[in-house]
């Protein structure tokens, strides 16, 4: 578990206000923008481990909030409750609540005022699909777009509304290299969609809009910790963002002497703009700490290439590592990447340890309880 000394650690409820130090593009010339991100932690007296993460409170954009208010009809200045506070309705939209990404439950309760009968048609469960197309790439704005509620109230609106919720980020230091120093790699999500311009609440407020400080707190992860033995080898698999909390084990196995061997699986689109960390990576190869890497450059030949495919190039190796004990470590993308490295895994294990695919399956069951694999996907 990550110590605080100070035993009023940080919460949601009451975060840390972080200095941010440094906001770093790291790819170049790709259509990607991942940043790197510098906080302070200066005479906080706060401390995290290798494997957790930090929790950031966001605000809205200003300018889509705005949005929102012209589309509803309402001006933003009426006062409105939330929780104990009483706020302007455009104040607590910036600060308190989520008004951009729609769920089920809220496009009901639009519906309950609303009262449109497509809407109705694509809340029933026999819909399911045609509900999940009508979700994707639209927000809240677009229901009142679509079908105007001018006569809503601000009431009404902020009862359509959660809290926003905060994201948690992987932290890619160890805070033996960075003193009072917290580190993270963010993907800033944008897109277009239905004609507008869209942004990732939390991931475009760290790349551009954050003020001096950063509200944030710190997130333990139990569950995905280097190993007590610093001999063990370990393996590492963190394509994209996912490769944020590796770069804390390297830092930290170096800083602790951790004699264990390290091979890191990184990919991304391409190595000329992607090479996220690259010259880090490089310098740890030459000095031997990184004792293989392994780069999956997805978008640099007519063929995907991915991680996976990295590993059951080498899959003999790799099943050999863990025949001695490795730990083996996925982070990023839960929806694909985690799954075809699992079943990767399970392809080494009837491949190179001659398993049925039942005995792979106990195989990885048993790595799992051993806490040898261990995972960080979201
Ligand atoms: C334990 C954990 C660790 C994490 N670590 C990291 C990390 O190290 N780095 C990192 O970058 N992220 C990480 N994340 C993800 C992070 O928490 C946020 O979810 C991410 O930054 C997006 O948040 P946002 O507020 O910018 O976007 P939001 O405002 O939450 O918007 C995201 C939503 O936008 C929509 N959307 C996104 N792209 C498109 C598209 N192309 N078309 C249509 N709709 C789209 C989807 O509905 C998506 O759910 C982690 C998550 C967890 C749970
Ligand atoms: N809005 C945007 O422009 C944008 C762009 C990128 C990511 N994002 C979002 O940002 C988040 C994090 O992005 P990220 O940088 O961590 O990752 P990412 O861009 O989604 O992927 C990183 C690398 O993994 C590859 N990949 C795709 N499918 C894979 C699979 N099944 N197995 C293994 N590798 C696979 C990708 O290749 P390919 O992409 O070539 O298939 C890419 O090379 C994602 O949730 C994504 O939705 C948004």
């Amino acid at each position: 578990m990550s110590e605080h000394l100070d035993s009023s650690a940080p919460t949601k409820a009451n975060p840390y206000q972080s200095k941010l130090l440094v906001n770093r593009l790291l790819n170049q010339g790709s259509d990607k923008e991942t940043r790197h991100f510098e906080l302070s932690l200066q005479q906080s007296g706060l401390s995290y481990e290798p494997g957790d993460s930090l929790g950031v409170i966001p605000q809205n954009n200003p300018q889509v909030v705005d949005d929102l208010l012209a589309a509803t009809g309402l001006s933003g200045e009426e006062q409105i409750q939330v929780g104990e506070e009483n706020l302007t309705l455009r104040d607590a939209l910036i600060n308190r609540l989520a008004c951009t990404v729609l769920s089920k439950i809220q496009i009901k309760k639009f519906n309950e005022i609303a009262k449109e009968s497509k809407l109705e048609d694509l809340l029933q469960p026999a819909n399911r699909d045609a509900f999940a197309d009508y979700l994707w790439g639209r927000e809240l704005i677009d229901l009142f777009l679509e079908f105007p509620q001018q006569g809503i109230s601000a009431d009404e609106l902020v009862g359509l509304l959660r809290p926003m919720p905060p994201r948690l980020y992987s932290i890619a230091s160890s805070i033996k290299a960075h003193a009072e120093e917290v580190h993270l790699t963010v993907a800033i999500v944008r897109y277009d969609s239905y004609g507008r311009k869209r942004e990732g609440v939390c991931s475009s407020y760290l790349a551009d809009r954050v003020g001096e400080c950063i509200p944030c707190y710190f997130h333990p992860n139990k569950n995905f910790k280097l190993p007590e033995d610093s001999t063990t080898p370990v393996i590492m698999v963190g394509p994209g963002t996912g490769i944020a909390p590796f770069r804390a084990f390297i830092e930290e196995r170096r800083a602790i002497g951790a004699g264990g061997k390290n091979w890191l699986f990184f990919g991304d689109r391409s190595s000329k703009t992607d090479y996220l960390y690259g010259d880090e990576w490089e310098q740890y190869r030459k000095d031997g700490l990184l004792t293989d890497l392994d780069l999956a450059w997805s978008r640099d030949q007519a063929e995907k290439e991915y991680v996976q495919h990295k590993m059951l190039a080498k899959g003999k190796e790799l099943f050999t590592w863990l025949q001695e004990g490795a730990t083996f470590y996925v982070c990023g993308d839960a929806s694909r990447m985690a799954k075809d490295v699992d079943s990767a895994l399970r392809q080494i294990a009837q491949s190179e340890g001659a398993m049925s695919e039942d005995d792979a399956n106990a195989w990885v069951k048993s790595l799992q309880k051993e806490k040898r694999y261990l995972k960080d996907v979201y």
